[in-house]
């Protein structure tokens, strides 16, 4: 297994590129399976995004990953469509459950491995099938399996999630994408990464629009031309490198390939716990700040502060003065950082669902253990913070979600090694 050791307290100098979106690229992926060829680029070449590849070859698509220019191309030929999703494809990348709703509304069947939990929750996906039975599918779970079948095609209609899902509004969306008539789907998740789908499926024909929390898509011909989109940048990874810069940056450290306006609530939490950003067109400049202020967080669905960068937060509370609280809204298990962080010197008690961080206190260097994506990239942060050495294992969490992740630090003068 390998691990990363991390030297601390050296500063952070110079340039950090963010990578493409893990989290938009997973969805377009599914939605290429509606497409005749795709050019998607600027994708991030990180485990999941090799997995996801993997399930549309295994589904019967052409596949290339350009690596050097961070492009797939895909093409659909339409001979020898298999529409399953196994269980082993799907065990690790729970995103592969998003081909449900491309395969049914294309084909009239799917067969899909229910993704299971993971680290952070039970992760269910009862939404996802209560919209795809709204739109007429019928749905039986049999052998860890999700059989799904529309023999007349899938038809429009009005749908109104009880919770705000991130996958279940992606998968109504492609599923909705060649039902017949309109559908309306209300209460949705409506974050930077589902703009992006919408962007990608627009581009492939679609009549869709968004209006608060309510998207209504049109049926419309899907174009056979090439499709050519490139996904946004990763907003979760932006956030981390401007936690990483704020509490070790020498000076500065300059963060570019972003779009600032995409993350104005990340920008507002930090600058209000103390953090100088300036913003520019395509970048933005991060400063060092010593004196950080306390905040209560409630981590939303966007564009509320996100789960995903929570535990990296909470790394960066340990160093603001006074007594911050978070509280976890979203997933039900995601404070396994924490006893992690508590081993570095981290003063955190949990009481139902909210951490209370005492700070500032002064972190050493520990072996931990990464348990899940976010996690683990906390506890990299925090090795860059403590004294002496941090070794963190298990860091194909990492991989999953963070593109050359030690060459990005090491060319800010991180001392980070792979071992
Ligand atoms: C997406 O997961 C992201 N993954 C997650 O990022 C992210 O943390 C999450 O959205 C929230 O923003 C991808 O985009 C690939 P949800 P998803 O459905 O879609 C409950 C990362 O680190 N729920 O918005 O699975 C669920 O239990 C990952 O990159 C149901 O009850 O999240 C949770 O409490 C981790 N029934 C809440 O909704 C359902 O059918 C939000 O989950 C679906 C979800």
């Amino acid at each position: 297994m390998q691990k990363l050791v991390i030297k601390g307290k050296r500063e952070l100098i110079g340039k950090i590129s963010i990578s493409g979106s893990k989290n938009a690229t997973l969805p377009i992926l599914a939605a290429s399976i509606l497409a005749k060829q795709v050019i998607l680029k600027n994708i991030p070449l990180v485990k999941d995004i090799f997995t996801m590849v993997d399930l549309l070859d295994f589904i019967g698509l052409k596949t290339k990953i350009l690596k050097k220019k961070n492009i797939i191309e895909i093409r659909n030929n339409e001979n020898s469509i298999n529409t399953l999703a196994p269980y082993r494809l799907v065990k690790t990348m729970r995103a592969g459950v998003l081909v449900l709703g491309s395969l049914l509304t294309k084909y009239g069947k799917a067969k899909v491995s229910l993704p299971g939990g993971c680290a952070i929750g039970t992760r269910p996906v009862d939404l996802h099938l209560f919209a795809l039975k709204k739109l007429g599918a019928k749905i039986k779970i049999k052998n860890g399996y999700i059989i799904a079948e529309a023999k007349k095609g899938l038809k429009g209609n009005t749908i109104k999630f009880s919770t705000i899902s991130v996958g279940a509004t992606e998968n109504a969306l492609l599923a909705a994408s060649k039902a017949k008539g309109t559908t309306i789907l209300k209460n949705c998740a409506i974050e930077p990464e589902i703009k992006d789908l919408i962007i990608f499926l627009k581009k492939l024909g679609l009549v869709i629009n968004i209006k608060g929390r309510t998207i209504t898509v049109r049926q419309s011909e899907i174009k056979n031309s090439k499709i050519v989109h490139s996904v946004i940048f990763d907003r979760i990874e932006l956030g981390t490198y401007m936690i990483a810069s704020a509490l070790q940056a020498k000076k500065n450290v300059t963060i570019d390939k972003i779009d600032p306006k995409l993350i104005k609530s990340e920008i507002d939490i930090l600058k209000k716990i103390g953090v100088q950003i300036i913003k520019k067109r395509s970048s933005i400049i991060v400063a060092k700040n010593k004196k950080l202020k306390r905040i209560n967080i409630k981590t939303k669905p966007f564009p509320g502060f996100p789960t995903d960068l929570q535990a990296q937060l909470m790394v960066m509370l340990t160093q603001a003065k006074g007594i911050s609280k978070i509280k976890e809204n979203i997933f039900e298990n995601r404070f396994m950082h924490v006893p992690e962080l508590k081993r570095m010197g981290a003063n955190i008690e949990i009481k139902n669902k909210t951490a209370i961080i005492k700070g500032p206190t002064s972190l050493t260097g520990a072996e931990v253990m990464a348990t899940d994506l976010r996690a683990s990239v906390s506890l990299v942060l925090a090795g860059l913070i403590a004294e002496n050495k941090t070794t963190i294992n298990r860091i194909y969490h990492l991989d999953r979600g963070y593109e050359f992740l030690e060459s990005k630090l090491k060319k800010c003068k991180a001392e980070i090694k792979r071992i």
